[in-house]
């Protein structure tokens, strides 16, 4: 369940290798054979580690800081992901809607890299990598937000807390996920940012993307930019803020927007929990080269 090729291989168990609801049957086969271009730009990272925020960053620096239409477009059509549209899991035509993208495509995923289409996996095409990392603590409180308000679960955080070292989560085990990416550093033209350093210091990490991307942002440009990917801002851009999908949420707070801090975790959080979650990080990232998490 917790394989990762760093660690010695995964554990062949279904077609998923465990990583993904039994849904995920319906768009496999498509993914797999999906047509890739050199040129593709793609946002990975584990949910609920700041995905969206950096596919808003990433957008509006390969569009013309075209606020307007970033204000205007739901940001699921303007960044399709590859495994779902957002709202319905798993029963879309993934194909039609990438392939009808202009070029260069901005594409976004979740997924452990097992499950990337081939042309990435055979190494058969390079396109650029942005890959997005949060901690482990501030990921699993994100995602038992996420998991109430959206997928019904009913659960202590405690509970949901057990789920979650065990991977039987939406999309599987945060470290399976985190270092079948890392593992591939050295095959694909991949930068790696962190969440903690986006709320540091956005501006270093804006011209770190746009650099790795061939672009530059204009120095005059950044206090709109940064105003822009404010969480305040994005909290209130109903390009954003999913907030047409409100409605079937059975929740209290907005879980693509909910709190939008580093350490949030730490009130919430038992030191068993903190321990627990620690105890796995030292495991799964012990002896893989691993570090980015590290130095919180
Ligand atoms: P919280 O639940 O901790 O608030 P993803 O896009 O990968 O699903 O990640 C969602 C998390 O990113 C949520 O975390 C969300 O609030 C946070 N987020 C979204 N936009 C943000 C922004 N502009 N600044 C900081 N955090 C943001």
């Amino acid at each position: 369940l917790y394989g990762s090729p760093s660690i010695g291989g995964f554990i062949e168990v279904g077609p998923f290798n465990n990583l993904m609801i039994s849904e995920y049957e319906n768009v496999y086969e498509e993914i797999k054979q999906f047509p890739i271009h050199d040129d593709d730009i793609f946002v990975v990272g584990y949910p609920k580690s700041g995905t969206r925020w950096t596919e808003e960053m990433v957008w509006l620096i390969c569009n013309d800081f075209n606020y307007g239409k970033a204000k205007e477009v739901d940001l699921i059509n303007r960044f399709p992901t590859l495994e779902t549209d957002g709202v319905s899991f798993y029963n879309i035509n993934v194909g039609k809607i990438l392939s009808e993208m202009e070029r260069p495509r901005l594409i976004k995923t979740h997924l452990h890299w097992s499950l990337f289409p081939n042309e990435i996996t055979s190494n058969a095409k390079k396109p650029k990598f942005i890959v997005v990392l949060r901690s482990v603590e501030d990921v699993c409180l994100s995602q038992f937000h996420h998991h109430r308000t959206t997928l019904g679960f009913k659960g202590s955080f405690e509970e949901f807390c057990k789920l979650f070292l065990a991977g039987k989560v939406l999309q599987g085990p945060y470290w399976s996920q985190v270092l079948s990416v890392w593992d591939q550093r050295e095959h694909h033209s991949m930068l790696f940012i962190r969440y903690e350093d986006m709320k540091k210091d956005l501006a270093a990490i804006i011209r770190q993307v746009a650099s790795f991307l061939g672009k530059t942002v204009p120095e005059e440009e950044m206090p709109r930019l940064i105003d822009h990917l404010s969480f305040d801002s994005l909290k209130k851009n109903p390009a954003f803020n999913h907030e047409d999908m409100l409605a079937q949420f059975n929740g209290d707070c907005n879980p693509f927007t909910r709190e939008g801090i580093v350490g949030g975790h730490k009130a919430v959080m038992t030191p068993e929990m903190i321990g627990n979650l620690k105890a796995m990080n030292e495991k799964m990232f012990r002896g893989t080269g691993f570090s980015l998490l590290n130095d919180e």
